[in-house]
């Protein structure tokens, strides 16, 4: 249990209706192996996505038989429904007035649903943005005006409850860029939540950056990322890969205060790879990039060797190509030509969502 986040346990419940949006993001150094209760095993950090959202409305019905019920853009949804309620169950230590009421979860995201984008980090985000909502409305009257004021403390709790529920949600509560997991690189870091990266230690560069995601494959992945985490329990590289992650936490802050562009690309291409390489020296071994993954890769690999523009990609767990690229050099560049004509022909269906991290 932890203790800082143990729930006031004396609060008013209400009906009562909240709304929060939440942002996805895009893991720069990756998580990808856990311990128990969501811990990782490795920090990581993460841009934070501007246009990728979920917006979510709850609505909570005081003293009425716990259930929970779910709705993805107005269709009901029972098998999300279920996994929310054992996460309400999960987190009633820290939010003692959770199981004392009926929920109505209305959740929109603002990209397409069959895209492959995780909807796990966005929606999450929300859900426990609208739980700490709810419950400072719930103890308001109860609690210090000092802690009531605590933005701070709210969305540490905030990131700390996104956490429980997908791991890779609790950076999703900062903008720009995120770490979750403790390094001595990263002061206030922390296993528990995420902590935003120090402003003063980030070149402008990174400021306004470019992630045009394409969507090589829509649909269902063949491994989850739960599933995939597990898989890391029992893989012989494990140690090494999360040392690694550890160890790249050196260079990364070197390069984010410096914007040395090319090592950045360097190490984030390295840690996409690492990711993919992981997943096929599991047992079961599983793939999840697809042909065109691989097409693209090759097509951006050469495009940099020929022009020196600083495209580049990262990838998540799944097919799609997320292209990196820093918004002060890609007005007027071929970038953007290069991507609608090269690339896009490699996706399913055309598709392309396009966001920045501007912060
Ligand atoms: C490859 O956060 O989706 O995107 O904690 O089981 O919900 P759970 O996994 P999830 O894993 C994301 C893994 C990743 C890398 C990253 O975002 O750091």
């Amino acid at each position: 249990m932890t203790q800082m986040f143990i729930g006031n346990p004396h609060f008013t419940i209400k009906d009562i209706a909240v709304n929060a949006s939440c942002p996805s993001n895009i893991a720069l150094i990756k998580y990808w192996g856990k311990y128990a209760h969501q811990m990782p095993a490795n920090p990581s950090i993460s841009f934070t996505l501007n246009h990728c959202k979920t917006n979510t409305k709850m609505i909570f019905k005081a003293n009425a038989p716990f259930t929970v019920k779910t709705f993805l853009s107005g269709k009901e949804e029972v098998q999300f429904a279920e996994k929310i309620a054992k996460y309400f169950r999960n987190i009633e230590a820290y939010l003692p007035w959770i199981l004392k009421g009926s929920f109505e979860i209305h959740t929109e995201n603002t990209f397409p649903h069959s895209s492959g984008i995780a909807s796990s980090a966005s929606g999450f985000g929300a859900i426990a943005k609208c739980l700490v909502e709810i419950e400072r409305q719930f103890t308001a009257q109860e609690q210090k005006a000092e802690e009531k004021d605590d933005i701070d403390y709210t969305l540490k709790k905030a990131s700390f409850l996104a956490r429980l529920g997908s791991g890779s949600a609790c950076r999703s509560l900062y903008d720009g860029l995120v770490v979750w997991g403790k390094t001595p690189e990263v002061q206030g870091s922390s296993d528990l939540y995420a902590v935003p990266y120090p402003n003063e230690e980030i070149h402008p560069i990174f400021r306004d950056f470019n992630d045009w995601v394409l969507l090589i494959h829509e649909g269902q992945k063949s491994v989850s990322s739960t599933v995939g985490h597990g898989l890391m329990n029992t893989n012989p590289y494990a140690e090494r890969r999360f040392q690694e992650a550890r160890e790249n936490f050196v260079p990364m802050k070197e390069i984010l205060k410096s914007g040395d562009i090319e090592r950045f690309i360097t190490l984030v291409e390295h840690e996409a790879l690492t990711l993919h390489a992981m997943m096929m020296m599991s047992a079961p071994a599983f793939i999840l990039m697809k042909t065109g993954t691989l097409e693209v890769i090759n097509k951006i690999w050469n495009f940099r060797k020929e022009t020196g523009l600083p495209l580049f990609f990262t990838l998540d767990a799944g097919a799609n190509v997320h292209l990196l690229f820093p918004s002060s050099v890609s007005d007027g560049s071929s970038i953007p030509e290069f991507i609608e004509k090269e690339l896009l022909p490699h996706t399913q269906n055309g598709g392309v969502v396009k966001d920045v991290m501007k912060w």
